[in-house]
Order: C-alpha cells, then structure tokens, then sequence
C-alpha cells in the first residue's frame, strides 16, 4: 500500500475524540478554600460546563486549598500568566493599589447581600473592574460567602473583649483598622497558615465566614465563636487580561456563559452553605456560639465608627453615600 494511503487510513481509523484528545486551552483556576466552599463548588461547577460544551478542547484545572498557590503569590502569578483565572478574597486586592476594594471591607456598611450585590453591580464594581485592566487584568464576576463571624478561645461578646488578642487578618488595611480600633493587635497571614497558627497560639483568633471557618477546621480549635456578621466576605473573579483578550470570540462567549450561571449559582447556594457550616460546628460541641445582641452590636458599631472616620476618607474615589455604615 503506497505510504499517502496508508496515512490517509490510519487518520481516518482514528476516531475524532482521540485525534483532539488534547485539549486546544487550558485555564488554570487556582483558590485558596475547601472544594465543599461556595467558592470551591461554584469553580468546580464551572470547569464541568466549561468542559462539556466545549468537548474537552477548553480545560479547567481547579487547584483549591492553596494547592499552586497561596494568598500572597496568588495574584503576581495571574499577571505572570501562571495562571489564567482566580477568585480572591475582596480583601486580599490591597497589592495591586486599587484601593476602592477596600470599600467592601468597612465593618457593618451592608445591610444585608442586597445592599452589596447593588454595590457590586453598581459604580463601585464597575470601578474596581477598570482599575483591574490597568494592571492587566479583567474582573469578570462578583462571588458571595456572606458576613464574617469573629473566633477566639474566649467569648467575644463586648469589643473590648479583644483587648490585647492577636488576630489572624487578611492583608486588608480596612481590616487592620477594624481590629486596631477594638484593641487587638491583627496579623496579616495566608489563610493556609491560619489552623496551625491558632493551634500553636501564635494568634489567638480570627474572623471568616463559617465556611471557612468549619472547612479549613479553624473550629476544632477555638472554643468560642460570636455571630456578629460586622463584615462582608466575597470574591472578584479575574482572568490574566492578555489571555482572555487573546482567546477566540465564540470560545469567550461560551466561558462568559458558564461563568454567569456558576455565579448564579455560588449566590444561591452562599448562605445556605454558611448556615449548615455553622450547624456543624454547633454540632461538633467543640466551639460555643454567640449571638450578638441588637446593644452588644450597638456598641461594636459605636467602637468600629473610628475606621470610618480614619480610614474610609483614604478610600479612593467611592460614592459618598457608601461612606455611612447602615443602620
Ligand atoms: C481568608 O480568610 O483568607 C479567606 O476568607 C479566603 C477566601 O478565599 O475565602
């Protein structure tokens, strides 16, 4: 058999799937949480429509709990192109001096996910997103995990409770603010970090959304937790620009697609998530809960105005009507 006919057999005796077996793009979508997060199941909900209706020619590799990548490197490698896609917390953006994101991070400023998604979708987020493409990078969605609790080995249930505790912080300046003014001294340290670092009482407590604080098993290792919902937690989700800009157009279209209905997602399943997490750790009798009451919140609010009035002013450009803690 001539050598043109035997190539032109063996091609076609190769089925479709095997000849484009290998995938023609491959986004590496690194985070820092559990899989069993919002963020977690919203990034792996997206991997699976995006490989699906793209038949494997686009990948996503998920890598979660720090796995690549750990808070502190997390971004420089994005805008290396060491990876095409994150999900950061609203508090880790304070590398890149976009500091509007700070805004998200002001104690007691949401009402409620309402007043935030309206802020996302708003002035606010439309600002943070253009700032992101002057560092080459593009914001392409909003993700939720809801209000903070505070953790200790202590009930925490006045603010000066805190006086002199060491707690573990995002690399937030806001949120150092916010610790400062209770009295505590706040340590910026990667969330990896942070069971071994409360284990060993290098810090003494810290503040997450249950989620988190149930799955990375902070929990196991705080006896008192006090629901006070004082902050917002949620995630921009970024690409490297240069990347996105580059893919062709029918391929984005579809990635927007799937990433608007794993956003859909992460909002709906966010505070369910958070209220079972929380029913584990009540249930596991490691960690007592505290409710703050309607005065005991009076008065953190009263404790925490002073972050508004020493460090909201340094926000940047923010529509002043986002300056007043709501009531
Ligand atoms: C943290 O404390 O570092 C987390 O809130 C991170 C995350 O992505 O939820």
């Amino acid at each position: 058999m001539p050598l043109c006919t035997l190539v032109l057999v063996f091609a076609i005796a190769i089925p479709q799937s095997a000849r484009s077996a290998q995938p023609s793009i491959v986004i590496k979508f690194s985070h820092v949480v559990d899989p069993d997060t919002p963020k977690g199941k919203a990034a792996d909900l997206f991997k699976r429509l995006v490989e699906k209706r793209s038949a494997q020619r686009v990948v996503v590799e998920v890598f979660a709990n720090s796995s690549l990548y750990k808070d502190n490197e997390e971004l420089e490698a994005l805008q290396l192109g060491a990876v095409q896609m994150l999900a950061p917390s609203l508090a880790k953006f304070g590398p890149l001096g976009i500091k509007e994101f700070e805004v998200f991070n002001l104690p007691f400023l949401f009402a409620d996910r309402a007043a935030l998604r309206r802020a996302e979708e708003g002035e606010l987020g439309r600002s943070v997103f253009a700032a992101l493409e002057q560092r080459g990078l593009k914001g392409l969605a909003f993700w939720d995990n809801g209000f903070k609790v505070m953790s200790a080995n202590k009930p925490l249930r006045e603010p000066e409770d805190f006086r002199g505790l060491k707690m573990r912080i995002q690399g937030s300046k806001v949120i150092d603010a916010q610790f400062r003014a209770l009295g505590a001294k706040p340590l910026v340290m990667s969330l990896s970090e942070v069971y071994a670092a409360l284990k060993s009482g290098l810090v003494d407590g810290t503040e997450n959304p249950p989620s988190n604080l149930y799955t990375q098993k902070m929990y196991e290792v705080q006896s008192h937790v006090t629901v006070s919902n004082h902050g917002y937690l949620g995630y921009a989700v970024i690409v490297n620009k240069r990347f996105w800009d580059g893919l062709p157009a029918d391929i984005r279209t579809m990635l927007e697609t799937a990433l608007a209905e794993a956003t859909e997602y992460e909002y709906a399943i966010a505070q369910k998530e958070n209220d079972d997490a929380l029913d584990e750790i009540r249930k596991s009798r490691k960690t007592r809960i505290h409710v703050l009451t309607e005065d005991q919140k009076r008065r953190w609010r009263s404790a925490l105005s002073v972050v508004y009035r020493e460090v909201a002013p340094q926000l940047g450009r923010v529509p002043a009507q986002l300056l007043h803690p709501a009531e």
